[in-house]
């Protein structure tokens, strides 16, 4: 081990060992922590890490090691791969699996809003879903633990994952627990405004309905995906657009993200800001009759 003080001008993450060990090493610095703001070198980059090193810290207690934050985003796409095996560490506290989670699933959802998406990237986006599912499957307080790390949404991405995640916690009450229908959840709150790629600069435009429903038949994605992205901002009662299309005649996976959608404009949005309780009070007032009595319901239980 080398011993040397890490600069104190760093910040640091704890990372679980988990998913750590790979065939190409691991192109940055690992650290630990030996006393509360000290941080020593563990393993320089692109330095050698093996089964039998974590084996030996875990003998010695140590159960975490920790990256610079300027690091983070080489480690999420280092261990993008083993997302689903590190979710499934029992030893790893729930906050911090669930860190790993947002953090692999942020890069990915940046990537896939970057530019119009390929099959590529939807595929590594399905799967980051599909890990995220088995997560809230198996354990009740994922939701709990997800949420806290999902701040305020002041991009597409940041905003499209967080719709994401909770589409999917909002389908598993009112659609299914089916891991098919859940994943299709996520993947159409994560796809939801992708015709605003490339128009993000508008701050009015209707026409990104239309436009991202386009794009994924394309990819051809699920019908449900392709329906949320064309009447996300239908509305129960008739109000909505593109095609003012009323109660059941809107899709079902349309109405779960029309709803989650709007919370967390108003959640990220509204000025002055608001708290997560203030939030969903709006949404059950301000908006009465444009969402499915049901799920807005379902919605404000899952914060209870
Ligand atoms: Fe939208
Ligand atoms: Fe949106």
């Amino acid at each position: 081990m080398v011993s040397s003080p890490a600069s104190t001008a760093d910040t640091y993450t704890a990372i679980p060992l988990a998913g750590l060990v790979a065939r190409e090493p691991a192109p940055f610095p690992l650290y630990l922590r030996t006393a509360e703001d000290v941080w020593v070198l563990y393993r320089p980059a692109e330095g050698p890490l093996d089964e039998s090193h974590l084996g030996r810290l875990q003998a010695e207690g140590i159960a975490q090691l920790f990256i610079r934050d300027v690091d983070r985003r080489a480690y999420f796409g280092r261990v993008e791969r083993s997302l689903d095996g590190i979710l499934r560490e029992r030893g790893v506290a729930l906050e911090q699996r669930a860190e790993v989670l947002q953090g692999v699933a942020l890069s990915v959802a940046t990537e896939l809003l970057a530019a119009p998406p390929d099959r590529d990237t939807v595929q590594r986006a399905n799967k980051v879903m599909l890990a995220a599912c088995g997560l809230m499957n198996r354990d009740k307080d994922a939701l709990r633990a997800i949420r806290r790390v999902l701040g305020a949404s002041d991009g597409l991405a940041e905003h499209s994952l967080t719709v994401g995640f909770l589409c999917m916690a909002l389908a598993k009450v009112v659609m299914s627990a089916d891991s098919t229908v859940m994943v299709q959840a996520g993947l159409a709150g994560l796809l939801h405004d992708v015709g605003r790629v490339g128009h993000e600069n508008l701050e009015h435009d209707p026409e990104h309905a239309e436009r991202g429903a386009e794009l994924l038949r394309r990819l051809a994605l699920p019908k449900a995906v392709v329906d949320a992205a064309l009447s996300h901002h239908e509305r129960f009662d008739g109000s909505g657009y593109p095609h003012g299309l009323r109660g059941s005649h809107i899709p079902e996976m349309a109405r779960l993200v029309g709803l989650v959608n709007t919370f967390d404009k108003i959640y990220s949005t509204q000025q002055p800001r608001v708290g997560v309780f203030d939030a969903l009070r709006i949404l059950a007032q301000a908006y009465r009759g444009c969402f499915e009595e049901r799920m807005t319901v379902a919605f404000l239980q899952l914060f209870r």
